[in-house]
């Protein structure tokens, strides 16, 4: 199926077709990168669970059982009293539990130890984000590209500050150094880093020494680093069963300027959930659940009261362990099959669950991630394309990169990724006849 021209422009310009017919007082809000991407993909009769379908696209982890994971949660009891409103900041009991395991797992033997004043609980991760971006002061706040989509409509839509983008170059494997962190850091004055740690959509993670030296940055020059943590157990590096957090580098959790977002949502493969953390000073806990309290309200009461055993770390250790050798597999094959397409890697995944794709050595009509997404919907196969991580909140830059690259993901069950791979494999044969 061949795009228009118009359309193809809108959507690389601003990430979406403008379709509705224009409501007084309602302004067009973009349906931006994977949101458009699931759209698309169900006006060509994507359903979820469909099974001839091969969700590549979405950032959903597989939600069943895995060899050697711990037995999933197949039932809950509701006591009534969960039936009322819960605090905006989330069960206070939960918050403990959370503050405990980040003590237990990243901090043992550390004077200064979480405590539930350094948790917030929200409604999943952007509910989390969106609570944090709408307590960011009036400041310049730095954020990378590529990065995850969302942070784009997420940045543009509190005016109080001002974003400022950092690019990363694939010549350098899409990483920073400490030293060119620090210019950026010192040189636009920047009072607070956004970053998701392993990367979404590169795939790379800042980590041991490394990480420590970034938390030590941010204490030095007084920027806070927000740690976007939501992919912290998918690593393929070192041993399966290894986590990352900058919890781990954190001297004084109370003063350090180092924020964290994790949740249900990945790490625990229970994105429905809608259930996630924020850690920080207390101070920075204060501030979002202020912001809870007009933006959301708190998260799912009933849940809270089930989540303490998912936290249990034993448990959460068992998990990582399963999820790092079984999505390991999946990533080895997803490489593996799509190098052997002609796809290229921009970048070596060593966490998350992407691949960031090439396709500059495919048939010109697929080059484009925008075409071969296109295609890709015609065989069943949803991809997302590279330009939609090309962070540009408030579209203030005109040019868009990443047009020949796209996001593959490889969180769904192994089947999925065959018929994926076995579907994209007919995109490009297609393409090369
Ligand atoms: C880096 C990153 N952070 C946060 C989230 C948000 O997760 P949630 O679905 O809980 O809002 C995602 C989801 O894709 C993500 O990729």
């Amino acid at each position: 199926m061949r795009i228009r021209q118009a359309e193809r422009s809108a959507t690389r310009s601003f990430g979406t077709r403008v379709t509705a017919e224009s409501i007084p007082g309602i302004r067009q809000v973009p349906r931006t990168g994977v949101i458009f991407v699931m759209h698309e993909a169900a006006k060509e009769g994507f359903v979820y669970g469909h099974p001839e379908w091969a969700n590549l696209g979405q950032g959903s982890p597989e939600t069943g059982d895995l060899p050697g994971a711990p037995p999933r949660i197949k039932e809950i009891s509701i006591e009534p009293a969960r039936h009322s409103y819960g605090p905006v900041e989330g069960a206070l009991d939960l918050r403990q539990k959370v503050a405990d395991f980040y003590n237990e797992v990243f901090r043992k033997g550390k004077k200064s130890q979480y405590t539930y004043k350094n948790v917030s609980l929200a409604g999943g991760g952007r509910t989390a984000l969106t609570r944090l971006a709408a307590s960011i002061d009036a400041c310049n706040i730095g954020h990378f590209i590529p990065d995850y989509t969302a942070y784009e409509e997420l940045l543009a839509n509190f005016r109080s500050f001002i974003p400022i983008p950092i690019l990363l170059d694939r010549e350098q494997g899409y990483r920073i150094s400490l030293e060119t962190l620090e210019k950026e850091i010192a040189g636009r004055g920047l009072r607070l880093v956004l970053l998701s740690n392993p990367c979404n959509p590169t795939g790379q993670v800042i980590q041991g020494q490394e990480l420590k030296s970034w938390v030590d940055l941010g204490r030095e020059n007084s920027c806070t680093f927000v740690f976007d943590e939501f992919y912290s157990r998918f690593l393929y590096t070192g041993e399966p069963g290894e986590a990352v957090s900058a919890a781990e580098f954190v001297e004084d959790v109370e003063t350090d300027p180092v924020v964290l977002v994790d949740g249900l949502t990945k790490n625990w493969r229970y994105p429905g959930w809608r259930l996630s953390w924020t850690l920080g000073p207390s101070k920075v806990i204060e501030a979002i659940a202020s912001a809870g309290s007009f933006l959301d309200g708190g998260a799912n009461n009933p849940l809270q009261a089930q989540a303490h055993i998912l936290l249990d770390p034993e448990r959460a250790k068992q998990e990582s362990v399963a999820i790092s050798k079984h999505f390991r597999l999946k990533r080895d094959f997803v490489v593996n099959r799509l190098k052997s397409m002609g796809v290229r890697l921009a970048s070596k995944p060593q966490g998350a669950f992407y691949v960031w794709a090439d396709l500059s050595d495919l048939p010109p009509s697929i080059r484009k991630g925008i075409d071969f997404f296109r295609a890709g919907l015609q065989e069943k196969v949803i991809t997302v394309p590279g330009v939609f991580f090309d962070v540009n909140p408030g579209r203030r830059r005109a040019h868009s990169r990443f047009a020949n690259l796209c996001r593959v993901s490889y969180g769904p069950p192994m089947e999925s990724l065959e018929l994926g791979m076995n579907a994209l494999q007919r995109v490009i044969e297609k393409a090369t006849q």
